[in-house]
């Protein structure tokens, strides 16, 4: 496994192995590596010759009162997990590379990126988009693996690609779970005992709203309501949004379908957790 730094050389490197034949696989990440990053990497490494993961963390796609300077970070851990789930390169950039003074040019998905994370977090996709525009630039991919867990995220993505006719495959891939429900995460590691408890309503959330819609009901009113009763009841939490939404537009719904999806976003003190369900998938 060998690291790199450097943009030119990344790039440089890709474009050769490119020229040679090979298919390359790429997943972004801003490190803390858990499970849900590890099945991203075991996929890519089925369906690759050459798997590039790239760590960084991004700063233009935080908020001015968010948690850049306190985001979790173990590169030594990162590399480890890494060469055990046969990365043959780690992609490092230092931000002072990626956004050198005079910066200027973002990448903006109009409508998706508006409504729930983005209604929150102005600003928050222009800046994923624009990373990973850039970052899809340096490591030419065939194909690159995101997380459902991020559905709005990917939902993003897939519109850019076919937007901008970037020659790049993307893969969804489902959501990682703790034993007990909760969707794996690097911000878990923010929460305290008694938080990593409460968020577990998040999951009991999502489960019981199935369950319902399993049993018949449609209507979204019931739905939420559901939602914010098993959410509302937990100590400590705050709820951000619950939402019913297209899954592929994020179009708002009234009358929901299997391809609805359901997401969640709450506050535990300082830290916002996210988790989503489509209703006519598995959980
Ligand atoms: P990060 O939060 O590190 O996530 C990297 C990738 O791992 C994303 O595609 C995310 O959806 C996926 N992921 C995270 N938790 C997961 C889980 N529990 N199950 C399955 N997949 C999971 O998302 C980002 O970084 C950044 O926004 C990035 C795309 C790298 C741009 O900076």
């Amino acid at each position: 496994m060998q690291t790199i730094s450097d943009i030119r050389q990344m790039q440089t490197l890709a474009c050769s192995l490119k020229r040679e034949g090979s298919r390359i696989a790429f997943v972004p990440t801003m490190g803390f590596l858990h499970e849900g990053h590890a099945s991203l990497l075991r996929e890519g490494r089925n369906n690759s010759d050459v798997l590039v993961l790239s760590i960084f963390v991004n700063p233009i796609q935080f908020g001015k009162n968010e948690d850049l300077d306190r985001y979790p970070r173990d590169m030594e851990r990162d590399l480890r997990i890494a060469s055990e789930c046969g990365v043959d390169i780690v992609f490092t950039p230092t931000a002072a590379d990626m956004y050198p003074t005079g910066f200027q040019t973002t990448v903006t998905v109009r409508d998706v990126s508006l409504p729930l994370c983005g209604a929150s977090r102005p600003g928050h996709f222009d800046g994923v988009a624009t990373v990973v525009t850039k970052l899809f630039n340096i490591v030419q991919p065939d194909v690159a693996l995101f997380g459902r867990k991020d559905y709005q995220q990917l939902a993003v993505i897939r519109r850019m690609v076919m937007d901008l006719s970037m020659p790049t495959e993307i893969v969804g891939m489902p959501i990682v779970r703790e034993n007990d429900g909760l969707a794996m995460s690097s911000r878990n590691a923010y929460l305290s005992k008694e938080q990593r408890l409460s968020a577990l309503c998040l999951h009991r959330a999502l489960v019981a709203v199935r369950a319902l819609f399993a049993g018949g009901e449609c209507r979204v009113e019931k739905l939420r309501g559901a939602a914010f009763e098993f959410i509302g009841a937990e100590p400590g939490v705050t709820i951000e949004y619950v939402e019913f939404r297209d899954g592929a537009t994020l179009d708002e719904q009234e009358v929901v379908d299997n391809a609805t999806l359901l997401a969640v976003a709450v506050k535990i003190g300082q830290t916002r957790l996210i988790d989503n369900s489509v209703l006519g998938d598995e959980l």
